[in-house]
């Protein structure tokens, strides 16, 4: 069923429960995701966006319910991504009498996805198409998250249409988030901004201001994924500013991978060193961890931990996928330390720790290296690293 978001403005998306990874394995989604799409039915009809390719048969029957296809006068797609985009072929066939509006750089990478050779109408940040009683006015939206993103907003009905932003993975049978469980919106909001949205962080506050400067109430603000804001538009905005500053907090974690658990006891030895000056904490084993939601535990974290065996000459390849997302997310505001267990050579401490000097995480002590097993006095050093940590966060 459609469902009405003002009069005359539909959600005509779907819903996927069972996707459980995006970007082939990268991302993962325990809560399935929505792919949001928007008919506006105006003197003349838009449908904002579409939806991942195996669910067009579920967009148009929604469509219909509402209005002929063949009456959509405006497709935009507001970003090349095949969740939003891949239904475009079939939408088309569908919609002969329909302008296929674009951003500038749509034009180039929608058309390379699908190569048709469709007549697109790039529109540009304060372009304006008239519906008749209201408008879609288009911002450029570069790097949140791609290149070609770009936002809509709707007059009259008050509608901020931000694409990717604000968006969260998470399937849920009401469309609303004050109809959603609280925690679990706070929950996929904060690992889509954090595994999405972070590595442009920079450009969040200053897109949000320069939104806010066109003036536009914003009654609601419509996403391309999950729940749609209505009950705190301006909530999620203040959250974003405050994500993207990346404040960090005062948290600790403590991020291992271990061969023989000597690892594994030098990580729990650190936590008691952070339990003795009262630091929130976490020691987790990066080998069994979901990366995404690790990533998020990290976003919320002021120090970082690391610690892995040496195999090889390196660290446990467990550790690797956390080591390129410290850099890929570009996060901020972070101090770190590393230890490791070793047998003849301690290559994984300085392995870890060039990694994150090299993710811009300040490195504030030498690593700490036990080879074999930890004796008692290589746990009491532990355990005094952990204490240094937390008292570095008081300070
Ligand atoms: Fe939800 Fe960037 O696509």
């Amino acid at each position: 069923m459609p469902v009405e978001l003002k009069p005359g403005v539909y959600w005509v998306g779907a819903v996927d429960w069972g996707v459980r990874f995006f970007h082939g394995h990268e991302l993962s989604t325990h809560r399935g995701t929505s792919y949001n799409a928007y008919l506006i039915v105006d003197e003349k009809i838009a449908l904002l966006d579409t939806v991942r390719a195996s669910f067009a048969p579920e967009l148009l029957a929604r469509i219909r319910e509402i209005v002929d296809p063949a009456k959509i006068d405006y497709v935009i797609a507001a970003h090349a991504e095949p969740d939003h985009s891949g239904s475009l072929p079939e939408v088309l066939r569908h919609t002969p009498n329909a302008q296929l509006v674009v951003s500038k750089q749509g034009a180039k990478s929608i058309e390379g996805y699908f190569h048709q050779g469709w007549d697109y109408k790039p529109v540009g940040t304060g372009d304006r198409i008239s519906l008749g009683q209201n408008e879609l006015v288009f911002t450029e939206a570069a790097f949140l998250h791609w290149p070609d993103s770009m936002f809509t907003y709707l007059t009259g009905h008050n509608i901020w249409f931000p694409n990717d932003a604000f968006g969260q993975h998470f399937a849920t049978p009401f469309r609303f988030d004050d109809e959603a469980c609280p925690e679990e919106l706070a929950t996929e909001t904060l690992k889509y901004f954090v595994n999405i949205i972070n590595p442009y962080s920079h450009l969040v506050g200053p897109k949000i201001e320069e939104v806010l400067s066109f003036g536009w109430p914003i009654d609601m603000i419509a996403p391309s994924h999950g729940v749609i804001w209505r009950k705190s538009p301006a909530e999620i905005i203040a959250q974003y500013r405050e994500w993207a500053e990346q404040k960090s907090g005062k948290r600790a974690l403590v991020l291992y991978a271990s061969m023989w658990e000597a690892t594994r006891k030098m990580a729990d030895a650190i936590g008691e060193g952070l339990t003795d000056t009262n630091t929130n904490h976490k020691v987790i084993d990066v080998s069994t961890a979901d990366r995404n939601d690790l990533n998020a535990e990290i976003f919320n974290a002021r120090a970082l931990i690391v610690g892995s065996s040496t195999i090889n000459k390196g660290p446990l390849p467990d550790l690797a996928p956390m080591l390129i997302d410290l850099k890929g997310l570009k996060f901020k505001n972070k101090i770190g330390a590393a230890f490791g267990s070793y047998g003849w050579s301690a290559d994984a401490v300085k392995y870890i720790e060039e990694q994150l000097s090299g993710a811009g995480i300040e490195m504030v002590r030498p690593g700490l290296k036990c080879r074999w097993q930890p004796a008692a006095e290589d746990l009491a050093a532990c355990r005094t690293l952990g204490r240094e940590i937390g008292e570095m966060l008081k300070a």
